[in-house]
């Protein structure tokens, strides 16, 4: 078994090999889409022989970490064809990315897996949770103090021909939450493609956006579900892509857009953040029904770049020590000192205050999964009291991370 990065004329069977792998009925024109987003220098693909039979691709992402921004691999196109599968080859795609990264690439990896129980063993830990909302149309009254502004009016717009202005408000919000990431062209077109593919029994992309007189202020994305009524009462389901504002009036208004929109009977909304202010707008949250998932999963690829690359919310110094198979380089003891003026993580010859697998600490790394917990659950071990916590609270961050858009 070989693994090596692609020539660019071997793009065709890279595709035909994820196409099957993820049983993609994906036409030519959408894996024409998939090859603009990827980048054909980091791709990775594993031989038996000739024939090609497992793929693996990295992204160049500028990912919002607590604190600022920071370059992340973003792990994409990951497959082993069927007649391959269970015989070690995603290990050894896995352990070869890990080593180019740390050879030479971002201290960070990032992905959304195709199932949760897959990466773990790689190192990556859950760093990002999201919500799934079911709001059905009676549920949408506001609180009543639910903020306004005058000065806002909500446009009905063709997504392509606003794509500028959608572009303006996502700039200014990725910055806040981490997990966001800056989108490329390529990513915004097939972000807004509205093909028979990506409708897939759904209907037209639409928009909305709120603006006042200086300009867009928040958007939401959607499709309208048609559904047969039983009753000739609307049974239409409005799917939620994606609803972003830089104001809570403006954020409050493109909800209203959304939830009380006429012939809708509810409106699902897929990965919503945690901390989505909608939970504290609706007059009677228990409408929400909301369903949890995991967003991003991350890996600390290099624990010294990594942790001095973003910011803390409380003064921390201590010792960890960090267990990784995967990852040599990382198996040691390491001093964190972090105030307000920046962060340092350099080995050390200390002794630890924790021990802690790297899945742990990349479950924590964008500040969105207390290590508290993963004490209670007996994955971290504690050799001073009260360590834990303080590295807990220093990673915490707020708002909660959600990358809310599959790379
Ligand atoms: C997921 C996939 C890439 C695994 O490839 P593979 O070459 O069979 O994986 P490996 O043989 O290297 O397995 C490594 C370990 O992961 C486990 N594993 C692999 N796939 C798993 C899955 N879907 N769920 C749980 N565990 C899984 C294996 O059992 C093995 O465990 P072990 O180390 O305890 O023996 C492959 O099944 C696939 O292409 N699936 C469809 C596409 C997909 O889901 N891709 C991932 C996108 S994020």
């Amino acid at each position: 078994m070989t693994i090596r990065p692609i020539a660019e004329a071997e793009w065709p069977v890279f595709a035909t090999v994820f196409r099957e792998a993820f049983n993609s009925e994906a036409p030519p024109a959408v894996v024409d889409r998939y090859r603009a987003l990827s980048e054909l220098d980091r791709l990775l693909a594993a031989f038996d022989g000739d024939q090609m039979v497992g793929t693996a691709g990295a992204l160049s992402f500028a990912m919002t970490v607590p604190g600022g921004t920071a370059p992340v691999a973003g792990v994409t196109l990951v497959s082993v064809l069927p007649s391959h599968r269970r015989r070690g080859i995603l290990s050894a795609m896995m352990r070869r990315q890990l080593n180019d990264l740390h050879e030479g690439g971002e201290p960070v990896a990032a992905l959304y897996p195709s199932e949760a129980a897959i990466y773990g063993r790689f190192g990556y830990g859950r760093a990002a949770d999201s919500l799934t909302f079911d709001i059905p149309r009676h549920g949408a009254a506001f609180v009543p103090d639910a903020p306004t502004d005058p000065a806002l009016r909500l446009r009905v717009a063709d997504p392509a021909r606003a794509r500028k202005e959608l572009e303006q408000v996502f700039e200014i919000v990725r910055a806040e939450r981490p997990g966001q990431y800056a989108r490329t062209a390529a990513r915004w077109d097939d972000l807004l493609a509205d093909e028979e593919f990506d409708r897939s029994g759904t209907g037209a992309l639409r928009c909305v956006i709120a603006e006042d007189g200086s300009g867009p202020r928040g958007y939401a994305l959607f499709r309208v579900k048609r559904k047969a009524s039983e009753d000739d009462l609307p049974a239409n389901e409005l799917l939620l892509q994606e609803l972003y504002a830089v104001d809570p009036a403006a954020y409050a208004l493109v909800w209203r857009g959304v939830l009380e929109r006429d012939l809708i009977a509810r409106v699902r909304a897929w990965s919503r953040p945690v901390d989505d202010p909608l939970i504290h707008l609706l007059a009677e949250p228990r409408h929400l029904r909301p369903l949890w998932r995991d967003d991003l999963w991350v890996r600390v690829v290099d624990v010294g770049r990594a942790l001095s690359a973003r910011a803390y919310a409380a003064p921390v110094d201590l010792v960890f020590e960090v267990e990784d198979a995967y990852c040599p380089w990382n198996a040691r003891c390491w001093r964190l000192s972090a105030d307000g003026a920046g962060a340092v993580c350099e080995p050390s010859s200390a002794a630890a205050d924790v021990t802690l697998p790297v899945s742990a600490l990349g479950a924590a790394y964008l500040g969105g999964r207390p290590l508290v917990g993963m004490l209670r659950a007996g994955l971290i071990r504690e050799h001073t009291r009260g360590a834990v916590a303080r590295l807990s609270t220093a990673m915490s961050w707020e708002p909660r991370p959600c990358a809310a858009l599959v790379f």
